[in-house]
């Protein structure tokens, strides 16, 4: 978006605070509007199907409605919606990625899993060795490892249905807007300043 204020300078190191100042305005429309940009990148993912038999954005629809109607929280339910948001822009790196955006708005089990998520979806891949199909198991003793089965498990491995009923973007857009203007990094979900989890 072109801004109605900009700095007067042109290399940072010459900027006055009052130059800041606009930018931090401006960073807080940007953050604002986080809502309708994930927005418009999930519908983006509609023109992609990955060679499955539903696109990208029904299935991570079909993933966020087994979320909630297997009675998830919000948290888990945006994560469910956008796990997969780096699929195309950073292929080795996808969950990474996706849980960047996520980790500012939910608790720390909710990060991690989307964060490792590529990880546990190996165990179904059957063009792996069994090593590798198990590489998964290289976390187990984490306390977050079993969420992360049942996120595979019930959530995303079976979400390429297409006669999987599934609610629209439209239901999930609450949601959305819910937690991602949550104000970042929130104490109560135990979630420190820029910890990395
Ligand atoms: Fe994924
Ligand atoms: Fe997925």
């Amino acid at each position: 978006m072109k801004s109605s204020r900009t700095v007067g300078f042109t290399a940072m190191r010459n900027g006055s605070a009052a130059d800041f100042e606009i930018i931090n305005e401006n960073d807080e429309i940007t953050a604002r509007e986080l809502p309708d940009r994930i927005i418009e990148h999930l519908k983006e993912m509609a023109l992609d199907d990955g060679a499955y038999k539903i696109s990208r954005l029904d299935h991570v629809l079909q993933c966020a409605t087994r979320a909630h109607r297997d009675g998830a929280d919000d948290d888990w339910v945006a994560a469910a919606l956008v796990h997969d948001l780096g699929d195309v822009l950073a292929p080795f790196t996808h969950g990474q990625v996706a849980a960047e955006i996520l980790r500012p708005f939910v608790k720390e089990e909710v990060t991690w899993v989307v964060r490792n998520h590529g990880i546990f979806q190996m165990y179904y891949n059957k063009s792996l060795s069994q090593q590798e199909r198990n590489s998964r198991d290289k976390l187990k003793d984490h306390p977050y490892y079993q969420s992360a089965v049942y996120f595979c498990e019930k959530w995303d491995q079976c979400s390429f249905d297409p006669d999987y009923p599934f609610e629209s973007l439209d239901f999930f857009i609450p949601v959305i807007k819910s937690v991602f203007t949550r104000p970042p990094f929130r104490k109560v979900l135990g979630s420190p300043g820029f910890a990395t989890h």
